[in-house]
């Protein structure tokens, strides 16, 4: 008796090294390729099964699982992202103003506002660039207040947790529209609303030096001299 309780404790101890020192690793992945689609997926070590530590890849039936019901954990996801987000339960569980969102990737009634069957949906087709920063702020806001959990099988994330064409597609996007609003910002220093104290900018160099070349505000695109205004002048008046 006491022979097999060693045995198998000496066994188990053995797989546990095995499952969880790094150096296993590549043994681990090879092991796996033994193994059905499912199984793979669920503990994908291997290199094509994007497994990072502590990430999980999960399926649209295992996420609607996680809405809270019978004292389960609360999950929802944006842009394929999932988080848990039990700790908001008094918003997301059952009985809570947002329990739309449980189980789910809702991602485009998060700007929307459409919380109908139809309207929430992963798809954000058609969402203007000011919208997908307002998901961009979404996603921010849970990665700070909430535990990341893993990725959903879906429109962001294929079945080995890569990236699909949509989420680079979003994040291409996202890019421009960051652009944009920098730009605006940039305008908006340089040219403030007409309600507000305005303090002419540089010009940095000396614009009597002969090779200066920073024209100050006249060197953005929508500046440009009056005519028959001297450049050094403070003021010009012309004729109505
Ligand atoms: C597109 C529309 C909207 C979306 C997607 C949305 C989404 C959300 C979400 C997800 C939360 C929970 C945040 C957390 O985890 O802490 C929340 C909280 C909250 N929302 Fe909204 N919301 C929307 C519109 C509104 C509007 C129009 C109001 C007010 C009239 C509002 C009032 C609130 C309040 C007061 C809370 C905090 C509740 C509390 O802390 O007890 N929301 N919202």
């Amino acid at each position: 008796m006491f022979k097999i309780v060693l045995i198998t404790s000496a066994f188990v101890g053995l797989v546990a090294v095995f499952c969880t020192f790094e150096t296993f690793t590549p043994y681990r992945k090879q092991l796996l390729n033994f193994f059905p689609e499912p199984v793979k997926l669920y503990f994908d070590f291997g290199s094509k099964y994007a497994k990072i530590q502590d990430e999980r890849l999960l399926t649209k039936e295992q996420l609607k699982r996680f809405t809270g019901e019978n004292n389960r954990r609360i999950y929802i996801a944006l842009l394929g992202k999932v988080f848990d987000v039990s700790t908001g339960k008094k918003h997301y569980g059952p009985n809570g103003g947002y329990s739309f969102f449980a189980g789910r990737d809702g991602t485009r009634a998060f700007i929307t506002g459409d919380f109908t069957e139809k309207g929430l949906i992963e798809d954000i087709n058609g969402l203007s660039l000011q919208e997908l920063l307002g998901i961009d702020g979404w996603l921010k806001f849970y990665e700070k207040d909430y535990k990341y959990v893993g990725k959903l099988i879906g429109l962001y994330y294929d079945k080995y947790g890569q990236p699909t064409e949509a989420l680079a597609e979003y994040n291409r996007k996202l890019k421009e529209a960051q652009k944009e609003e920098d730009n605006k910002k940039e305008d908006m220093i340089k040219f403030p609303p007409c309600n507000s104290e305005y303090k002419q900018g540089p010009p940095t160099d000396d614009p009597q030096r002969k090779n200066h070349k920073n024209n100050g505000d006249l060197d953005h695109p929508k500046m440009k001299l009056y005519e028959n205004c001297d450049p050094n002048s403070e003021s010009c008046s012309f004729p109505e």
